[in-house]
């Protein structure tokens, strides 16, 4: 293996720290920007190269001693050796990048990260792996089980429930552990970040509107939340079972559609603009209601080019897009920025001590757009 002495200048997506070698690209995990470090070559390629760090010559003030006796081996937490405050700020920045450089936004309204409450100890539900008696998670950039016995990122009740598992020597296979008040059905992984997330939501929203449409609702997050500013709220998701979930407690102004957004989303706005056949008697209740605000908040893929193009020609006044992915958000916001401005942009660290990054835009449309 080469070892090679590198500054490292920046953290890239993902979590990794970049040194330069002659120019070209060398990242190097568990590594802060402004440290020394020596680093053996693992993968050589033409552009970049891949590195394990071999020893931290000068090391950052930033950096802490991670809570993890896995750490560095479990390939779930990027950020432990990083001091919280400068997580944050590392999330922040990147947020900025990804928007200027895949978004080719200028003067990005980007409010500070929502930081969480709770910096260990927050997930209300974790997916382990059962294989010849190892139960655990991945073993970074591999499909090596290593064996946890407890993670501390996770919440106590998760962590008893993990112990439970474990104490009844599972068959081999994939076990999700949850606190008995997730659901069984997508749910935000860290109570109190999804709670300031709907609070945030519910601030950006204009009171007195007619209609919501919620796409990729899940069990309704924030229709639910929402009901008070709305005469009706639609949600749709392909996901039967969060559907159910959402139709359980449902009121009379809330309408759940199982489907897939890139349909749906084009029928709602095809009865509304009165260009389809009204072929659903739950869609007949929407006749004469525009959709004032859509929310989205797709998996890490983002929107296709077909839901971009339904939103455009819906053209709400209010549009929330909540995003996983900073990327996939930065490429669609350049596209919906043709007809919406941006009013605000909101990092909120879901996922502390991990690279992910959740975020949430408000869009308005243009008055010339329509
Ligand atoms: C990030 S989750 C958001 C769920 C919900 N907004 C919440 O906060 O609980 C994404 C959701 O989109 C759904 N989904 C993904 N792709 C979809 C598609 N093309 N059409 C409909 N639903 C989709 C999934 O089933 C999942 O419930």
């Amino acid at each position: 293996m080469r070892v090679v002495e590198l500054k490292i200048e920046d953290i890239a997506f993902g979590g990794k720290g970049v040194g330069r070698e002659q120019g070209k690209a060398i990242f190097v995990p568990y590594t802060i920007e402004g440290e020394l470090v020596s680093a053996g070559i693992v993968r050589e390629k033409k552009q970049f190269a891949e590195a394990e760090l071999v020893e931290v010559k000068e090391s950052s003030p930033h950096r802490v001693t991670p809570e993890c006796p896995y750490f560095a081996q479990c390939g779930g937490c990027a950020y432990q050796h990083i001091g919280y405050e400068h997580q944050l700020a590392i999330k922040w920045r990147q947020v900025r990048n990804v928007l200027q450089r895949i978004g080719k936004l200028k003067d990005i309204p980007l409010r500070p990260i929502i930081p969480s409450p709770k910096q260990y100890g927050y997930r209300n539900r974790i997916t382990v792996h059962a294989q010849d008696g190892v139960i655990g998670f991945f073993r970074r950039d591999s499909h090596h089980l290593i064996d946890i016995e407890r993670c501390p990122i996770s919440c106590d009740e998760v962590n008893r429930e993990l112990r439970d598992l474990r104490g009844r020597n599972p068959r081999d296979g994939h076990y999700t552990l949850r606190t008995s008040s997730s659901r069984r059905v997508f749910s935000q992984t860290n109570d109190e970040v999804a709670d300031a997330l709907r609070r945030l939501i519910a601030d950006l929203v204009p009171p007195d509107q007619d209609l919501l449409v919620d796409a990729y609702c899940g069990a309704g997050f924030f229709a639910k939340a929402l009901l008070n500013k709305f005469e009706r709220v639609v949600g749709i998701d392909w996901d039967k079972f969060a559907i159910t979930d959402a139709k359980e407690d449902a009121t009379e102004k809330e309408i759940y559609i199982t489907g897939q957004v890139e349909e749906e989303l084009r029928r709602v706005g095809a009865v509304h603009l009165g260009r389809g056949p009204v072929d659903e008697i739950h869609l007949g209740r929407l006749r004469s209601i525009a959709p004032t605000t859509i929310i989205v908040d797709p998996p890490a893929i983002g929107l296709s080019a077909k839901v971009r193009d339904a939103i455009l020609d819906l053209l709400p006044t209010t549009l929330i897009y909540v995003s996983c992915n900073p990327a996939t958000l930065a490429r669609d916001l350049k596209e919906l920025h043709e007809k919406f401005t941006i009013d605000s942009i909101t990092p909120l660290d879901m996922f502390p001590q991990t690279a992910e990054i959740e975020i949430a835009a408000h869009l308005q449309a243009m008055p010339s757009a329509s």
